[in-house]
């Protein structure tokens, strides 16, 4: 082939591996059937992006936990199952086995919030495979619940949150870097790669909001608040914006700044109201009770003296 040739398609070659890379995210998670993943489905072979590429997990120490955390990743309420040997049902596959021992808490959000250990030594049979419930995770949101509407991977899209029983899209007008920061913590990860950038998402028609005031170190988008000259000021602005100018975000997992990763339930405050809720009503209950108590024996007293 003339040189002349070569080159286009020399660059076709590396425009299409730009492709491939964009939105690999560290640990990013997706199912693969017959060695083929397609970002659609909800069961198959576990691959994780690990040190730059596709790996696949060992079964030693897998178990509900870790699949719940996958499926919890891939935008999924939970599994439904996980098998073992992901030969069986999803064929085979020609990724390398590198994960092994992932052992993950139930509020983990991110595969890399879980301990792992690296191996070199597990056979391809031994790969595990998860069945994910079709229940998306933002069925039961709470105030200021954040998703991800995917474009390619679960780390990348249109990022939404959820506002009195409706999810809005956030204008990208006064958010920067604190905003994104705070808004891949809450969902996960450790930092966004990238905010604003992810043009081929489509146009929705709802209600936009718009934040401002997060600082890197913010956990929570219910936390930002603007400080003027000591003042507290709201941190969330009711606008008019375009749809065009909504807020896209690539969430990125750094495994040296893990402690950043936010964790399920973290953020949701109306959770720990219920939960003071719970502690508070039955104190207040006893209260009563013994008031009650008090009184009638005073009463009591009265009428017997009187008597
Ligand atoms: C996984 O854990 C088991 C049991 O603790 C251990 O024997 C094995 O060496 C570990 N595997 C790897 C790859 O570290
Ligand atoms: C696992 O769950 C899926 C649904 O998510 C179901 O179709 C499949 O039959 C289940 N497999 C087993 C072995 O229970």
């Amino acid at each position: 082939m003339s040189r002349l040739k070569a080159l286009p398609l020399f660059s076709l070659l590396l425009s299409l591996s730009a492709v491939t890379v964009l939105g690999q995210s560290n640990g990013e998670v997706r199912l693969a059937v017959n060695g083929l993943a397609t970002g659609s489905y909800t069961s198959g072979r576990v691959q994780v992006y690990y040190k730059g590429q596709w790996s696949n997990i060992c079964n030693t120490g897998f178990g509900s936990y870790e699949a719940n955390v996958i499926c919890h990743q891939l935008g999924y309420d939970s599994a439904d199952n996980h098998s073992f040997a992901a030969v069986d049902s999803y064929g085979i596959d020609d990724h390398p086995t590198l994960l092994a021992n992932v052992s993950c808490a139930n509020n983990n959000l991110h595969i890399f919030q879980c301990s792992y250990e690296e191996t070199f030594s597990c056979d391809d049979r031994n790969d595990v495979s998860v069945a994910c419930s079709s229940t998306p995770v933002w069925t039961d949101p709470h105030q200021e619940h954040l998703r991800i509407i995917p474009s390619r991977y679960p780390s990348m899209g249109r990022l939404e949150i959820y506002l009195s029983g409706d999810w809005d899209t956030l204008c990208d007008n006064g958010f920067g870097e604190g905003e994104a920061n705070t808004a891949c913590r809450q969902l996960g990860y450790t930092y966004a790669l990238k905010y604003n950038h992810i043009s081929d998402m489509e146009g929705v028609h709802g209600r936009t909001t718009q934040y401002t005031c997060c600082s890197s170190s913010t956990d929570c988008i219910d936390s930002c608040y603007c400080n003027d000259d000591g003042a507290k000021r709201r941190k969330r602005i009711d606008i008019i914006c375009s749809h065009d100018d909504d807020v896209t975000i690539e969430c990125d997992f750094d495994e040296k700044e893990k402690e950043d990763a936010g964790t399920r339930d973290e953020c949701d405050f109306t959770h720990l109201d219920k939960i003071i809720g719970t502690i508070i009503g039955p104190i207040f209950g006893a209260i009563a009770f013994i008031v009650i108590i008090f009184l009638l024996l005073l009463f009591l007293r009265h009428r017997m003296k009187n008597e």
